[in-house]
């Protein structure tokens, strides 16, 4: 994680930078620091965001600089934590994203040559080890720096004499935007759409050299060409719209991200699925994901498995690439909306290794997924700001409703009439974001706890995992999600008059099972809030609250209880005062494994 920015042009750097930086800000946001060459290298950096930096800041000149945001991996949040990073003569200096595997070999070996280290971090041994090979050639030393070091990076050099900025790239992300007389680097599209839409992707084991009108890029064969590409999306996709928070406004556009995901690959008026997919020969398929993707990916069992009678396994990204996982004749199929999270890019990378083929489906056009998997299937979520995913989540259910479909074995009718309902889905939505007071009240109810179950089963069950991440990672309510078949197995004993429970009563052949849990909680005392059917009658006998959702398909309940779990966590922590679209301790894009 951690966002790194550049800039070299005929501009004064410093609002760029912190432009920059700001729109970086979702990578990590512990501290954060800029470098602006002057006469000197002028280095400003403290803990806290970008936006009390900037307050704190005197008006540097200078064209050229170099920024960072940071999510602390080797040493606290601190000033001196927080890069840039220089060297001993202060002539050097570094922003780096990634971990430095190394870094207290190179550190012991650098202090026993002289150098002295002023932060915990892995990343301040870059300015020494650079200087360590420096003789007038920035370029050299940075090659020379690079041989050293094992490790993920991307990394932006500054020196004082060059006016030319070295960058290089290793399992993080980095892209140069492309300006007429200036140029721009930075960890992500974002931080550069204010000023270019042209972009070039770095490779891993990429070198660069930056100059105000000229972009070298290098890699171990010599000189590489790399593609400029055209960001089809402007910085207005990425505000906020007139919403309190990214997350809200997420939330309200996905009835569109439906349909955009949908008219991608759904026939306008045929019932054809069509993913423009080369076909692969499987026998089973490896769904592999992180965090919320993870939770899409649970969903896409149950799918895959109802709709294409496909036996489908699915592993928690960074868990396979320590397991001695046999596979056959498996398509691996990574979920990630970033496409940069690096346990799922290593799991992609093995899964390949051990003779797979791979399809990536992601959110971000160029990203590393889409470059390490053998073929990519986009959601079309547009940029997702808020840390806590939420459109990208929808539109990563969409897209295994339309892979599932696309393999589907069953008759005719029945995968048209699902296909039917899956056009629906959008006004479905709809009709939840409609009713979102009625949905705040009950937000609010549980601001007022500090723990909180939520229960379901079959489809519904990782529907309960990620409504307890959401309420967990942006409330800080403690929240737990079982298969309700499983709460007397133990959780049992946590569940008091304080413990209110969210069940998922989904209207599909689990609903009986439920009921009966239902009312072992209420045996327990626990005040229990339903998402049942519009047209469940008798729910309301059971339970203390009913939040009422549309009738759909139970294939697709999914959908429609996901969005009810993403509002109940945002008036939580709204009420609560959280920063919900930067929670404490957590970043957007996971780039450190
Ligand atoms: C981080 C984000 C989560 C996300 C997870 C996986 O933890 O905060 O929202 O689900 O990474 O990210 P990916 O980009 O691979 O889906």
């Amino acid at each position: 994680m951690c966002g790194i920015v550049g800039y070299i042009g005929g501009r004064d750097a410093q609002p760029i930078l912190l432009q920059s930086l700001r729109r970086l800000e979702y990578r990590g946001y512990d501290s954060c620091g800029i470098a602006v060459l002057a006469s000197t290298i002028k280095v400003h950096k403290d803990v806290g965001r970008v936006e009390q930096l900037e307050k704190a800041l005197p008006k540097n000149k200078g064209k050229l600089g170099i920024g960072h945001t940071r999510w602390a991996t080797h040493g606290k949040p601190s000033k001196s934590n927080a890069h840039p990073h220089i060297d001993c003569s202060g002539k050097i200096a570094v922003v780096h994203n990634g971990v430095i595997d190394n870094f207290q070999q190179l550190r012991d070996k650098l202090t026993q040559e002289g150098h002295r280290f002023r932060s915990d971090t892995d990343s301040e041994v870059m300015p020494h080890l650079i200087e360590s090979y420096y003789q007038g050639d920035l370029e050299q030393a940075v090659r020379r720096a690079l041989v050293d070091v094992h490790g993920s990076y991307s990394l932006i050099v500054l020196a004082a004499n060059h006016k030319e900025l070295l960058v290089a790239r290793n399992e993080s992300p980095l892209v140069v935007g492309v300006g007429d007389g200036e140029n721009f680097v930075a960890s992500d599209v974002p931080a550069l759409l204010d000023y270019t839409d042209r972009v070039i992707y770095l490779e891993d084991g990429d070198v660069g050299v930056i100059t105000d009108d000229e972009i070298r890029l290098f890699n171990q064969a010599g000189e590489v060409r790399r593609e400029t590409n055209v960001i089809p999306w402007t910085m207005e996709d990425a505000q906020k719209g007139g919403y309190d928070h990214f997350m809200l406004k997420e939330i309200h556009e996905q009835p569109r991200v439906i349909r955009d995901t949908l008219g991608g690959y759904l026939s306008a008026i045929e019932p054809e699925v069509d993913l423009g997919l080369e076909s692969t020969e499987f026998e089973d398929i490896l769904l592999l994901a992180c965090g919320t993707s993870y939770h899409a990916g649970l969903v896409g069992r149950y799918l895959l498995e109802k709709v294409a009678r496909i036996p489908v396994r699915v592993e928690i990204a960074s868990e396979f690439n320590h397991s001695n996982a046999v596979l056959g004749e498996t398509w691996v199929i990574g979920i990630t909306q970033s496409g940069e999270t690096a346990d799922l890019l290593g799991a992609i990378k093995k899964a390949k290794q051990m003779g797979c083929k791979t399809l990536a489906i992601t959110n971000c056009v160029g990203s590393s997924a889409t470059r390490i998997a053998d073929q990519t299937f986009y959601i079309r979520a547009q940029p997702e700001i808020g840390v806590a995913a939420t459109k990208s989540f929808i539109a990563q259910l969409i897209a295994l409703y339309l892979l599932a479909l696309s393999q589907a074995k069953m008759d005719i009718r029945s995968r048209e009439g699902l296909i039917r309902e899956l056009r629906l889905l959008p006004d479905k939505v709809q009709l939840i974001l409609d009713g979102e007071d009625g949905i705040s009240k009950y937000g609010k109810y549980l601001s007022t706890y500090d723990n909180a179950f939520f229960v379901a089963r079959g489809i519904n069950f990782p529907v309960a995992l990620e409504g307890a991440l959401k309420l967990k990672e942006i409330s800080y309510i403690h929240a737990e999600a079982y298969p309700a078949g499983e709460l007397k197995h133990g959780p049992f004993a946590l569940l008091t008059p304080d413990t209110p429970v969210i069940a998922i009563a989904a209207g599909d052949d689990t609903y009986e099972a439920m009921l009966t849990n239902i009312k072992e909680i209420k045996a327990r005392e626990s005040p229990v809030i339903a998402l049942a059917d519009e047209a469940d009658e008798d729910i309301d006998k059971f339970v203390d609250y009913v939040i009422r959702v549309p009738s759909v398909a139970p294939i697709f309940s999914p959908v429609i209880n996901s969005v009810v779990l993403q509002l109940l966590a945002y008036y939580a922590a709204k009420e609560r005062g959280c920063s919900i679209d930067m929670p404490r301790n957590l970043a957007k894009s996971v780039t450190v494994k």
